[in-house]
């Protein structure tokens, strides 16, 4: 098979991966996709770093024997806990998504930014390096998302917990008024219809699909790896509940979705 031909492999704990995987099928609509959801194991965010690493190492190695051109880490977590040591041990080349944290403080009038990530991504190195950097003169109000990942995961986006929850995790943040406020997961842009009933219209809420998206174009030009005919079927793997993947992509007719054991 010519390498151009080959898929573009995504990973993520579960289904939040997909909100990544949308943005590269808008950007990239020629290219075949192979997704493993890993909801077995989700949420990885309350995990050791250890355990983190070991799961991506095993979600990558099956996207490499899949034939995977290109590696998407579609999980933040993921990305600032394991990306490191995949970027060693792998030459394929590998993208991740970590918080958009930079545009939120560059653009921030009121200088305070509110972030929405799990324990594992906001205890991670790189993200503690990379808030250093942009956020000296910005106030950063963190909360850990505890205990949304599972409810996510369920499918049911409209769940009067869910919604509770996501009341009393924001609810500080707004308190000391932030105007942007930066979801720091790949699960949490499915909370978009909930948070904007909850904040105000002037704080703007961001997340790193698009620049991922952007990011695995770039790298694939660069790497002369872009597909210029249209691809096979994307694929999604899940090894716990196909269904609700089927059920938030609103399945067209290019999307396989199946179960697997991994
Ligand atoms: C999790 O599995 O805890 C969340 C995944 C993420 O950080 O994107």
């Amino acid at each position: 098979m010519q390498k151009t031909h080959a898929p573009i492999g995504m990973f993520d704990s579960g289904i939040g991966g997909t909100s990544i995987f949308k943005e590269i099928h808008k950007l990239l609509p020629l290219e075949q996709v192979i997704y493993l959801a890993d909801s077995k194991n989700a949420p990885y965010g309350a995990k050791s770093q250890q355990e983190i690493i070991n799961l991506s190492i095993k979600n990558t190695e099956l996207l490499l024997e899949m034939g995977a051109k290109i590696i998407v880490v579609a999980c933040n977590t993921a990305t600032t806990n394991a990306i490191k040591v995949l970027r060693e041990k792998y030459s394929t080349p590998i993208v991740g998504i970590e918080p958009a944290i930079k545009p939120a403080a560059l653009n921030s009038k009121n200088k305070t930014i509110g972030i929405l990530a799990t324990k594992g991504t906001l205890a991670s190195e790189l993200f503690i390096k990379t808030s250093d950097l942009y956020t000296r003169s910005t106030k950063v109000i963190e909360v850990v998302g505890e205990g949304l990942v599972p409810l996510i995961e369920t499918g049911d986006l409209q769940q009067p917990a869910l919604k509770q929850l996501v009341k009393e995790l924001v609810s500080p943040m707004l308190k000391e008024n932030i105007d942007y406020l930066v979801l720091g997961c790949s699960h949490y842009p499915y909370l978009m219809p909930i948070l904007k009933e909850i904040v105000p219209p002037y704080v703007q809420i961001i997340d790193s699909g698009r620049a991922a998206a952007q990011q695995t174009k770039n790298l694939l030009e660069k790497l002369n790896l872009l597909r210029q005919d249209r691809g096979e079927k994307c694929i999604f793997f899940s090894n716990k509940n196909p269904r609700i993947i089927e059920e938030i992509l609103q399945s067209e007719e290019r999307f396989l979705v199946g179960y697997k054991d991994f």
